[in-house]
C-alpha cells in the first residue's frame, strides 16, 4: 500500500462505553503519524449523507472519561443494500480517504466489509456491550456495562434482603449471554437465565423453593433479555412458590456512563492497533484481544470463529441446576 495520508473514522450500532478512547486513539495516534484523520457522524448515515469533519488533536480532547460517542451513532439496516453502501464508498473516494476504521458490533463489521467489496479499506475495531464478537475476548463496552449490571444487582440484593425476597434483573447483550454471565457470577446470583441454560421453569421454581426453605435472605435471579416477559416471570415465580418477587429490567442504563478503566485502556489499545494495521498495509481486517496480546484477523476469519468463554461455568455456577 501507498503512504497513507488520510484516514476517517466512524461509530456505528449501539453505543459503548469506551467508544471516545477509541476515536481518541486513532486520531492522536494518526495525527502523530502525519496522518490526516476526519470524523464522520452518526456512522453509516452519516457517510451516506457526507457528514464528515476534520478531526485535530483537540477535537478529541478531554473525551475519554465520557459514555456515548462524540461523533454519535445510528443503526442504518439499508446499508446492507449495495446502492446505499456504494454513496458511502464514492463519499470516502471523494475525500480522498485512504481507510476507514469502524467501531462497532457485529452490523458494524458487516458494513465495512461490504464497504471493501467496493475499494474502501477498512479496519474494524469491536465496540459493543454485548460482547457477541468472536474476534475479540472482550469487547470495547462490555466491562462498563458489565459494572453497571453489578452495581444494579448489589442494590437490587439490599432490598431483597431487607424484605425477603425473590428479585430478577433483566440485562441486555441481544442474543449473547456474556452480559448475564458476567454479572450473574460477579454478584454471586441463585439463578441465571439466558440462551445457554435456557429457560427450565421447573428447575427455577426448585431452586426458589430450595431457597425458602433453607431459610435464605433472599433469591437473585439475572435474566439475559430476550429469554422471557421478567415481570411474568415474577408473577408466575410467587404464584408457584409463595415468595413474593419483584422484576427489573436494566435496560440502556447499561449502554451509557462513564466508561471504566479497563475499557479506556482496551479502547485506547484497540485504536492504536487499527492505525498500525492501517500503516502495515493490513486492511479489510479487524482487531481485536486474545489474553494481553492485540489480534488482527480478516473478516472471513473474524465472521468464521466462534466463542463462549461463560459456558462452562453455567452447570456449575447455576443453582437452579442442584
Ligand atoms: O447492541 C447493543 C444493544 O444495547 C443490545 O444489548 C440491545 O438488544 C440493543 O442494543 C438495543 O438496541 P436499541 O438501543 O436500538 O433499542
Amino acid at each position: 500500500m501507498g503512504e497513507i495520508k488520510k484516514i476517517a473514522v466512524l461509530t456505528s450500532g449501539g453505543d459503548a462505553p469506551g467508544m471516545n478512547s477509541a476515536i481518541r486513539a486513532i486520531t492522536r495516534s494518526a495525527l502523530e503519524k502525519g496522518i490526516e484523520v476526519y470524523g464522520i457522524y452518526d456512522g453509516y448515515r452519516g457517510l451516506v449523507e457526507n457528514n464528515i469533519e476534520k478531526l485535530d488533536h483537540y477535537s478529541v480532547s478531554n473525551i475519554a472519561y465520557f459514555g456515548g460517542t462524540i461523533l454519535g451513532s445510528a443503526r442504518l439496516p439499508e446499508f446492507a443494500n449495495d446502492d446505499v453502501a456504494k454513496v458511502g464508498a464514492d463519499n470516502l473516494k471523494k475525500l480522498g480517504v485512504d481507510a476507514l476504521v469502524a467501531i462497532g458490533g457485529d452490523g458494524t463489521y458487516k458494513g465495512a466489509e461490504k464497504l471493501s467489496k467496493f475499494g474502501i479499506k477498512v479496519v474494524g475495531v469491536p465496540g459493543t456491550i454485548d460482547n457477541d464478537i468472536a474476534s475479540t475476548e472482550v469487547t470495547i463496552g462490555f466491562d462498563s456495562a458489565v459494572t453497571t449490571a453489578v452495581n444494579a444487582l448489589d442494590a437490587i440484593r439490599d432490598t431483597a434482603n431487607s424484605h425477603g425476597r425473590c428479585q430478577i434483573l433483566e440485562v441486555m447483550g441481544r442474543y449473547c449471554p456474556d452480559i448475564s454471565y458476567a454479572a450473574g457470577i460477579a454478584s454471586g446470583c441463585d439463578i441465571i437465565i439466558n440462551s445457554d441454560t435456557g429457560l427450565d421453569m421447573d428447575a427455577i421454581i426448585k431452586q426458589v423453593k430450595y431457597c425458602k426453605d433453607n431459610k435464605h435472605k433472599h433469591v437473585l435471579i439475572c435474566v439475559a433479555e430476550h429469554m422471557c416477559d421478567v415481570h411474568q416471570l415474577a408473577k408466575d415465580i410467587e404464584s408457584q412458590t409463595g415468595y413474593v418477587t419483584r422484576a427489573t429490567v436494566l435496560g440502556h442504563t447499561q449502554r451509557g456512563g462513564r466508561p471504566t478503566a479497563f475499557d479506556r485502556i482496551l479502547a485506547t489499545r484497540l485504536g492504536v492497533a487499527a492505525v498500525d494495521a492501517i500503516c502495515n498495509g493490513q486492511t479489510n481486517v479487524c482487531v481485536g484481544n486474545k489474553g494481553n496480546e492485540i489480534m488482527v484477523y480478516s473478516f472471513a476469519e473474524a465472521f468464521s470463529m466462534k466463542k463462549n468463554m461463560f459456558a462452562k461455568y453455567a452447570v456449575s455456577l447455576n443453582d437452579s441446576v442442584r
